[in-house]
């Protein structure tokens, strides 16, 4: 593993220089550090244009058996998690790489006896628990194609995501904790697949005893198979571009797409990018707050920190329970040396002040990481200061669902930082800016939209079932380019700062929505005719969701409209996109053609009301003073 590791900032300029200068060299070298059944032909074949691209095509391999078995000779009794119950009295579980192989076998046995084959879809709906891990390996280590889905998402998105990949098998649990909350998965589970006909059975983990519906056709318990199968699994070979996961992620029209990445560039890229971002060393202990049902948490719970052999906490709860200093207990206890968590939980624990931050030493920590949204620069300070003891770098990662692994980033103790930037591109990424109109924006201290000209091993195939939603969403704004979606500064060293989406997706707690989704569950609110749904600044999470509705014949009070809009959200999306702020209006501002001048809501969801521009090519400039003067503070 080390072959590839970048120990100062000479090696990464030369490993740069390479990586452009010579990709398919560059990648090539790294690709050999894995165990493949075949080498590849070619290192990377690839259009833009037309979009395509193959990453070590016609070589062979299995992710789980580099993840897993290539340390089983040095390192079985190595642990390969720690896993910190919601609850904090109740015993941790500490799994060894040899128990973790044993684990993902049993259960990839169970799915080949519940008829899962290579290529099947698995959806897995589960708790941050260590069978949410084992689960998406099980799929890897028999060639099934796992779409995990946050289990805070509701049943109707649960259900849409089943239905777009047609899953055969469910993996989910009785129930889940967060906090003081118990929440009944296995009832979202039931209430999604009576819209889902292509699964077959659910498989359901025993975890906290909650009463359910059990289905006896249908559902089977995983302590009645999964114990029982063999601890043997023989590894499918799988070609390198065939898929290893779908994830579903939000953009600015539509629903949300089936982003999807293939097995062996995404093992080269998420290992590459773990080594060096993080450098983490033998005997370390890494912490990644997501939950696996984000990107975050498939690239830096399971595979890259795997495929490095590391070890890992992965925990069940929520930052503030039983109190706030929930985190920082947790990196006393387990001696954590890499923590990586998103800047909306840092700001929300900042919020609720030090006294829950001064019992503990936290002196066992190395490295901070940030990822999901841009990081403010006091909570950067903050985090450094009281977190990092002004000792440990912060890398603050910047990719994407799309990217597979992280792009932009400080290499740890290696990169010089400045809060809130991103600061430099990983070798083999090749950021450009580029203005509104697709020309290069160059030099240094400029701003514009943010694109990547080469490819890199893990990014994005296709979008699931559409390639050519793929190809329009990423590859035709600009030209021969990879699209991201974000605005970003570069500065006079030539360091990025991320700004934030300039298209319609919002970023709300670091979580990934879109505009259209939420209007779509509003307006399926009977009273309401039309809604639009803009993001506004939110001091604990980043940006929160304002949402203007339109409800001409509603004879309810406004504030009982309210809440039940808010339930609807809930229902049909789940509670991460609740609206924050929802004004009722009779109109809203539009263009003679009809179309809705957002820049004039944002500007008013932000209170810069005096500065809303031209509003001369407004159908109805008077929406305009409505609008202003009921606007929600
Ligand atoms: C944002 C999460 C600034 C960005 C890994 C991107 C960030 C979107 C950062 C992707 C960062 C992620 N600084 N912004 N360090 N990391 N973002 O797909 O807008 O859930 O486009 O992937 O999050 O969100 P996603």
């Amino acid at each position: 593993m080390e072959n590839f590791r970048i120990n100062t900032i000479e090696e990464y300029n030369q490993a740069y220089k390479k990586s452009v200068e010579q990709p398919e060299a560059f990648w090539g070298d790294i690709a050999e550090n894995f165990l493949w059944y075949k080498k590849w032909d070619k290192v990377v074949d690839w259009s833009f244009k037309d979009y395509n691209v193959k990453w070590f095509d016609g070589a062979s391999l299995n992710i789980t058996e580099n993840c897993i078995d290539r340390h089983l000779a040095s390192k079985a009794k190595d642990i390969a998690f720690i896993w910190e119950s919601n609850f904090e009295d109740k015993p941790n579980r500490v799994i060894t790489y040899q128990q973790l192989h044993n684990e993902v076998c049993k259960t990839a046995n169970a799915l080949k006896y519940l008829g899962v084959k290579k290529g099947d879809r698995v959806c897995i709906y589960l708790p941050m628990i260590p069978e949410a891990v084992y689960s998406m390996l099980a799929c890897a280590r028999i060639g099934a194609i796992h779409s995990i889905v946050f289990a805070g998402f509701s049943a109707t998105s649960l259900s849409d995501r089943i239905q777009d990949s047609d899953c055969k098998i469910v993996i989910t649990s009785d129930g889940s904790y967060r906090g003081d909350k118990s929440i009944n998965l296995k009832n979202v589970v039931d209430e999604a697949l009576e819209t889902c006909a292509s699964v077959q059975h659910v498989l359901v983990y025993e975890h906290t005893k909650i009463k359910i519906n059990f289905n006896n056709d249908k559902d089977i318990w995983w302590h009645e198979l999964v114990p029982l199968q063999e601890a043997i699994c023989e590894p499918e070979k799988m070609k390198s571009e065939d898929v290893l996961f779908i994830l579903y992620t939000s953009g600015s029209t539509g629903k949300p797409k089936g982003v999807v990445h293939a097995c062996g560039g995404y093992m080269v890229y998420t290992a590459y990018t773990f080594t060096n971002v993080f450098q983490y060393n033998e005997g370390d202990i890494y912490w990644c707050t997501a939950d696996v049902g984000w990107v975050t948490g498939h690239s830096y719970i399971t595979y890259g920190p795997l495929l490095c052999g590391a070890t890992s906490v992965i925990f069940e709860g929520v930052p503030t329970y039983p109190d706030a200093g929930r985190f920082w207990k947790i990196i006393d206890k387990h001696k954590v040396t890499h923590f990586y968590t998103a800047p909306t939980a840092i700001r929300a624990l900042e919020a609720l002040g030090l006294d829950f931050v001064s019992p503990y030493k936290l002196n066992s920590l190395k490295v901070l990481g940030s990822v999901g949204e841009p990081i403010n620069e006091e909570a950067w300070h903050w985090y450094n200061k009281n977190i990092g003891k002004e000792k440990c770098p912060i890398v603050d990662t910047w990719w994407q669902t799309e990217t597979g692994g992280i792009l932009i980033s400080p290499l740890a103790g290696i990169t010089k930082l400045k809060p809130s930037y991103a600061t430099l591109p990983l070798p083999g990424i090749q950021p450009i800016l580029v203005d509104d109109k697709g020309n290069e924006i160059k030099g240094n201290h400029v701003e514009g939209n943010l694109c990547i000209k080469y490819p890199w091993p893990s990014i994005i195939r296709t979008t699931y079932g559409d390639h050519e939603r793929c190809k329009q969403t990423y590859f035709s704004t600009y030209h021969n380019l990879y699209f991201t979606g974000d605005g970003c500064k570069r500065d006079q060293n030539g360091y990025y700062r991320i700004t934030g989406r300039v298209d319609d997706v919002m970023n709300i707690s670091g979580h990934r929505i879109g505009t259209a989704e939420v209007e779509s569950a509003i307006n399926m609110h009977v009273d309401v005719v039309e809604s639009a749904v803009v993001g506004y600044p939110h001091d604990i999470k980043g940006q929160g969701i304002y949402a203007y509705v339109i409800a001409p014949s509603t004879t309810k009070d406004h504030a009982i409209l309210i809440k039940e809009i808010i339930a609807e959200v809930n229902k049909i999306i789940g509670p991460i996109a609740k609206p924050d702020k929802i004004q009722i209006v009779s109109g809203l501002p539009k263009t003679r053609s009809g179309k809705i001048m957002r820049r004039i809501l944002r500007k008013v969801a932000e209170g810069d009301v005096n500065n809303l521009g031209d509003i001369s090519t407004l159908l109805d400039p008077n929406v305009v003073e409505e609008i202003k003067n009921g606007r929600v503070k």
